[in-house]
């Protein structure tokens, strides 16, 4: 019997009621399909940042090195910058442990809302694939003669030839799994004249190793217009950090809800343990009132189980989401419905029970 450790960390806001639904239903999976979960609860929020003036301890990734998976909910809550608590926990986990791909499915499930008119299941499926590790999540520029009139800031966007090359080769490997077989490139190399034709180069080098790939590329804004105007053009999107981030909402607010979107952070290697989240954030406006979609959270922990090599459990899952959408199941009311967190966790750890 295979044992896989996860270590846990809700974060903040609704990560606090999602990653117990996720929890739920990765244990009825579990007993399921036969493999045990060794959990490790870690509390690293904004709340431990007050008492100790850190995100995580100063060995956090040695910790979290010691596990299979890294199971998050969300990181950030008002009253500690942005850029302290991400770049304190989110941000140091996906660049310490080399996690380069992240994988955004966006999926119109049957009974999913679109809010586009006209569009089906079969018209919104496909994937985002982002850069996660460099571009323009940089930690290179600074303030200079800050307070001053002649203050100014700079952030450089950094693209190395490995970082590059690695997460299109994963876009392209992606690709060729899916039945059409096509690969879209975000670019702006019209307006950020050194490194997105750079990528621009790149992808055209990488797609003379893949000629059974069908390739085109948009600049970023166009495409944001085809993602709401066109969604069925899209099969597997690859774009930089930040292009890949802003996607990666839009695709899922397309295919009906932030609420249900999943994400894994991947290091394709094994090298260092995956860590799979939601795409959204702590939502602080719903926090607090169980009101909060757990699904994405719950397909997350899917993503994850499939990276673990249990596929079978997985599918279950994901399975399980999909019949509770079509046939009207509780949904929480970003899907247009009226209940809690709970009953929806407790449905989809019930339908996984009883396969
Ligand atoms: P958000 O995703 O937290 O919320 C955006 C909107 O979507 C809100 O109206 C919220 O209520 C709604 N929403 C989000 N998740 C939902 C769910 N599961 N069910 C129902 N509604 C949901 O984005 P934000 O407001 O920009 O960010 C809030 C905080 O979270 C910030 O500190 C931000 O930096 C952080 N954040 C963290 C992550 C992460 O940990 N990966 C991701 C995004 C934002
Ligand atoms: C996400 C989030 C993060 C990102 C933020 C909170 C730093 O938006 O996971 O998509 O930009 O990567
Ligand atoms: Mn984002």
């Amino acid at each position: 019997r295979k044992t896989y450790k996860l270590a846990v960390l809700p974060g903040d806001g609704i990560g606090k009621e999602t990653v117990p639904e996720g929890l739920r239903v990765l244990d009825a999976a579990a007993r399921r399909f036969g493999f045990d979960l060794e959990l490790k609860h870690y509390d690293w929020s904004c709340e431990t940042y007050a008492q100790t003036g850190k995100m995580m301890p100063d060995d956090g990734l040695d910790q979290l090195a010691q596990s299979d998976s890294v199971f998050l909910g969300a990181v950030g809550w008002p009253g500690v910058p942005d850029h302290v608590s991400l770049w304190g926990l989110l941000i140091p986990i996906r660049r310490g442990f080399d996690q380069y791909i992240s994988l955004r499915p966006c999926k119109l499930m049957p009974g999913g809302r679109t809010p586009l008119a006209n569009r089906g299941p079969e018209d919104i499926d496909f994937y985002v694939v982002r850069e996660n590790t460099e571009g323009e999540y940089s930690s290179t520029g600074g303030r200079m003669f800050p307070g001053t009139d002649r203050e100014f800031v700079t952030q450089d966007s950094v693209f190395t030839r490995v970082g590059v090359d690695r997460v299109m080769k994963y876009a392209f490997e992606l690709a060729m799994t899916r039945p059409r077989r096509k690969l879209t490139s975000a670019t702006k190399s019209n307006g950020i004249t050194f490194t997105m034709p750079y990528w621009d180069e790149r992808f055209a080098e990488m797609a003379k190793n893949y000629p059974g790939v069908t390739t085109d590329q948009f600049h970023i804004d166009i495409l944001c217009a085809h993602f709401v105007q066109h969604p069925d053009w899209f099969d597997v999107v690859v774009g930089s950090n930040l292009f890949g981030d802003i996607l990666s909402d839009l695709g899922p607010a397309v295919a009906g809800s932030i609420g249900i979107a999943p994400s894994a952070n991947i290091n394709p290697e094994k090298k260092f343990p995956s860590m799979f989240e939601p795409v959204h954030g702590s939502a602080p406006d719903i926090a607090g009132k169980w009101i909060c979609n757990p699904i994405g959270q719950i397909w997350s922990g899917a993503m994850m189980l499939e990276h673990l090599g249990e596929k079978a459990a997985a599918d279950c899952i994901v399975k399980a989401i999909e019949t509770l959408l079509a046939e009207g199941g509780p949904r929480t009311r970003d899907m247009g419905g009226n209940a809690g967190t709970v009953d929806v966790g407790k449905a989809l750890a019930e339908a996984v029970a009883r396969g």
